[in-house]
């Protein structure tokens, strides 16, 4: 399934992957999940590439999954989900990813920077979680991560809450590496990611590798679990009629399920 709304070219041994669908923030689409999940994978294999840049268009990161792939269709398996692909991607990935975060970073655009190795954000980003405003429960292994990164009462207050989370919140609570100024910020992501790639690349990898292996079969099974139940909730009639508000705009998108 060819897409332009994924883009990637190559830059000094880093693979600039770009979410690139700016009219819809970002969100990410079927033939989006496919194709970022190939660039990751083939990121993984392809000798000339040493690291990962991922950033999004149009002055947001993600506004994360296209609420309209929630909307019920014919029974689902939860491991055909669009998403599934880029999700196992990114956790296989063995080379370093860093991620540019601008704008809205909410939903999967906010969990997928707990898989990163370096997340720089400009002064104008938002992080959100609002998995259980629309009727649903994090994933991406989030439940098990942002507690891991940010501790256990503020990984609560995020996840349960829901609020949007400013750059230099994130920052502070280690979520982010580094919040830079809106002109500077993609430069910078550039800079660390093209740094990371030119480490001898074996010493590299083995040392994100003992790092990840230490919580991997967590990592899996919190994933696992997250799955199912994401799944019976995103098909219950609570969070159907949540997704139906928010595509038909009856109801402001931050006041959700209130
Ligand atoms: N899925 C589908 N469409 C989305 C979307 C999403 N996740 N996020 C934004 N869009 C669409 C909007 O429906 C709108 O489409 P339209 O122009 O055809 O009406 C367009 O993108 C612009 O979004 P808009 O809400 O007008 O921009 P904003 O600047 O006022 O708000 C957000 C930006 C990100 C705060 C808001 O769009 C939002 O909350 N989106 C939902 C995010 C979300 O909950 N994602 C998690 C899924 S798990």
């Amino acid at each position: 399934m060819m897409t332009t709304d994924v883009l990637q070219h190559l830059d000094d041994g880093v693979l600039v992957v770009t979410i690139n669908r700016p009219a819809k923030k970002n969100a990410i689409s079927a033939p989006m999940y496919q194709a970022l999940a190939e660039a990751i994978v083939a990121a993984d294999r392809r000798e000339d590439v040493r690291a990962v840049l991922l950033q999004g268009e149009g002055g947001n990161f993600s506004s994360g999954n296209d609420i309209g792939l929630f909307v019920n269709g014919p029974a689902s398996d939860h491991k055909a989900s669009p998403a599934a692909p880029f999700l196992r991607a990114v956790i296989a990935l063995r080379k370093p990813m860093v991620a540019c975060v601008c704008g809205h970073a909410v939903g999967i655009g906010a969990t997928v920077l707990l898989h990163c190795d370096y997340v720089v954000a400009s002064d104008d980003a938002r992080i959100r979680f609002p998995f259980v405003d629309l009727g649903l429960c994090p994933e991406f292994a989030s439940t098990l991560l942002l507690q891991q990164v940010v501790g256990r009462n503020k990984a609560a207050e995020w996840l349960l809450l829901g609020a949007t989370i400013p750059a230099a919140e994130a920052h502070r609570a280690g979520l982010v590496n580094r919040v830079m100024p809106q002109n500077t910020v993609s430069e910078e992501a550039l800079s660390v990611a093209r740094c990371l790639a030119a480490k001898p690349p074996q010493a590299l990898m083995a040392t994100r590798g003992l790092m990840r292996d230490a919580t991997r079969a967590l990592v899996e099974s919190s994933l696992e679990r997250e799955t199912v139940v994401f799944d019976t909730l995103r098909r219950s009639p609570e969070a159907q009629e949540i997704f139906r508000r928010f595509l038909q705009r009856t109801q402001a998108p931050t006041a959700l399920g209130a």
